[in-house]
């Protein structure tokens, strides 16, 4: 099975996620950056609205070609109880019928209401949820 680890990161607590996972599971890596460079201030203004209402960034274009992998993990940060905008960007990449594992980094946790509407979309493109994995970087927690 060919799997690739595509992940965005502001901080680096996901980037280290995602090398850790492709490790383990004998993966590629793949980062996706968003077209226009972040910093603390607009993560806040504009991606915390953009993540609320599952909007998303502009992203450059991918390094990988997904369409050739069976299994994809997505890994992204949580942003005001949500996705980072990245993850919508990258949703509207994801190739139909592929195996799907998510893992998001948080501080405390998600938005009660974001993990659900999480999954559905995954199911919205025709794709296989495989795990979902919630990590708390604050306290290295993980819950699935
Ligand atoms: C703009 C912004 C909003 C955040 N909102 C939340 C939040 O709502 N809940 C939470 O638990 N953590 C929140 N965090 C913390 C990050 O999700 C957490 O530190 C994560 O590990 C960052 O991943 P990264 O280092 O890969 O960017 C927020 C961080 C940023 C920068």
């Amino acid at each position: 099975m060919k799997t690739i680890v595509l992940y965005y990161s502001l901080g680096g607590n996901t980037k280290a996620e995602a090398e850790r996972i492709a490790q383990e599971e004998n993966a590629e890596l793949c980062e996706v950056q968003e077209l226009k460079k972040r910093n603390p201030l607009s993560a806040v203004f504009s991606g915390c609205p953009q993540a609320m209402q599952r909007k998303a960034s502009a992203i450059q274009p991918l390094k990988c070609d997904l369409s050739v992998y069976d299994r994809i993990f997505i890994g992204c940060p949580i942003w005001a109880g949500f996705p980072a905008p990245a993850f919508n960007a990258i949703l509207h990449l994801l190739p139909r019928d592929k195996e799907v594992s998510l893992f998001f980094c948080s501080a405390g946790g998600e938005e009660p209401r974001s993990q659900q509407g999480t999954k559905d979309l995954i199911a919205q493109k025709g794709c296989k949820l495989i795990s979902y994995c919630d990590i708390r970087t604050a306290s290295n927690k993980k819950t699935k």
